[in-house]
């Protein structure tokens, strides 16, 4: 869920509409105090103090939930106790406190029946704490606070602060050894997802969405809720390239009934021609005819503009439109099973190429309608469904993250911090690696700086990260 990756820091307040969803369930505090925990992080709360607690480790709550005015009061106690400087590496301003997600706590350690409630008995302890901090992903948290990143978090090193974010995105965290800002600005994955019939390509990008907790989410290539197959998703910074994965030939498998046209050219629409099939043609060399390169009208279900409106609109208001035709090429089609009235087919086909119409193309060719029946997309670029992680196997944490560089067939150049600067600033570079299209250049922590394009004897920045 989007809400559990919720960022909250002295530069992002915590917006009024996340309070109005919060479900708050009460909880005991050391001192058996009322508290109150968001119910997923109470839950998660629960099972990482009983997976300690077998460790010999004794955890309590010393404070969760703050509403913002109980925040004022412990934001001016501790100024008063600190100083203005001080309090604010320490206590967030009113407003700004993680504390008011219901996703944050802080905890105490029981030890010799005695519960730390000062800083120095922390910093004693402070191995004890740190060992925890290493089971906290497992359960969903994340060390909001860690030593060595007080410049991105603003706060000092907290020991004691822990943040439900969610099983996944904790383990990326932890992985990457980032805070939660730098998850959310430098995450970028590229998924290859088998989407299932029945749903959109939409459904599939707000699932992931929801999975990562992660905004930027996009598809490349869209299949209809008809269609099923490779969809190959772009999450965070990987968003920008979605463009040239998109770009890359398909295969698809798909059924065909002949006899019938409908207004979708597939199953699902309403028959608009209709006629007895009485083939005298062979179906495999008409089908074989359609390796070629043509001009294929283009389905009037699509989103095609016309004059600034999707094609799809004019039909859904009955207006009629002249349907444009665009140059596609079948790079391969096959037979691969036919039976009466219906048979199959394998295409590997350029962007842009409809299969729906490919299919009207083909009944037309054999002097009478066909309608598409089941549309499987096989393969994207090259992968293939045997690569590709089901919605289910992604939910479950089940699945194959894929970085940029590795679905970009570009070469890779890692740069200094000299020209790590120039290239982080969009600046042209002289062309001293003969690249001839496109360059990936990563700094020495193999972070993705930029994608360079060929611009005469020099690169320019095609995208930057
Ligand atoms: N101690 C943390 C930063 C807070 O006050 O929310
Ligand atoms: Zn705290």
């Amino acid at each position: 869920m989007k809400k559990y990756v919720t960022l909250v820091n002295k530069q992002n307040k915590l917006k009024q509409s996340y309070s109005r969803n919060l479900k708050l369930v009460p909880v005991k505090d050391y001192d058996g105090k009322d508290d109150f925990l968001e119910e997923e992080t109470y839950k998660a709360y629960k099972q990482l103090k009983e997976f300690l607690y077998k460790k010999g480790i004794i955890i309590d709550l010393d404070g969760a939930y703050r509403s913002v005015e109980y925040q004022k009061e412990v934001y001016e106690r501790f100024q008063e106790k600190l100083g203005q400087e001080d309090v604010s590496y320490r206590v967030a301003p009113p407003g700004t406190s993680e504390h008011h997600t219901g996703l944050a706590f802080d905890i105490t350690l029981k030890i010799d029946g005695k519960y730390d409630e000062e800083e120095e008995e922390v910093a004693t302890h402070l191995p004890i704490y740190q060992e925890i901090a290493s089971h906290l992903s497992k359960f969903g948290f994340i060390l909001r606070y860690p030593k060595g990143k007080e410049e991105i978090t603003g706060y000092q090193y907290e020991p004691w602060h822990f943040r439900y974010v969610g099983e996944i995105p904790a383990k990326i965290i932890a992985q990457n050894n980032w805070t939660l800002e730098e998850y959310i600005t430098k995450f970028s994955a590229v998924l290859y997802v088998n989407k299932p019939r029945g749903i959109t390509s939409f459904d599939v990008v707000n699932e992931i969405s929801d999975v990562f907790g992660i905004k930027k989410v996009g598809h490349t290539g869209t299949l209809d809720p008809l269609a099923e197959g490779v969809l190959i998703v772009t999450v965070g910074q990987a968003t920008k390239i979605a463009e040239l994965l998109t770009a890359e030939d398909k295969e698809y498998v798909a059924g065909v009934l002949l006899g019938i046209e409908t207004d979708t050219l597939d199953i699902t629409g309403t028959v608009v021609k209709n006629k007895p099939v009485n083939l005298s043609k062979d179906i495999e060399k008409v089908v074989n005819s359609f390796q070629k390169t043509y001009l294929q009208e283009v389905p009037k279900y699509s989103a095609i503009k016309v004059k600034g409106k999707k094609l799809y609109e004019y039909a859904r208001s009955g207006i009629e439109v002249e349907l444009p035709k665009k140059e596609v090429t079948i790079k391969k089609i096959k037979l691969l099973s036919s039976d009466n009235d219906t048979f199959m087919i394998k295409a590997l086909v350029t962007k842009g190429c409809y299969i729906r119409s490919l299919v009207r193309d083909i009944g037309l060719a054999l002097d009478t309608y066909a309608t598409m029946t089941t549309l499987q997309r096989t393969k994207q670029g090259k992968i293939g469904i045997k690569q590709t992680n089901t919605l289910e196997e992604i939910k479950e944490g089940n699945l194959t993250i894929h970085t940029m560089d590795e679905v970009l067939d570009f070469p890779v150049i890692i740069v200094d911090n000299k020209l790590e600067r120039k290239i982080k600033t969009g600046q042209k570079i002289p062309n001293n690696y003969k690249i001839k299209d496109k360059v990936i250049f990563k700094n020495t922590n193999n972070e993705i700086l930029g994608i360079y394009k060929v611009e005469r004897d020099k690169l320019r920045v095609w995208k930057n990260f």
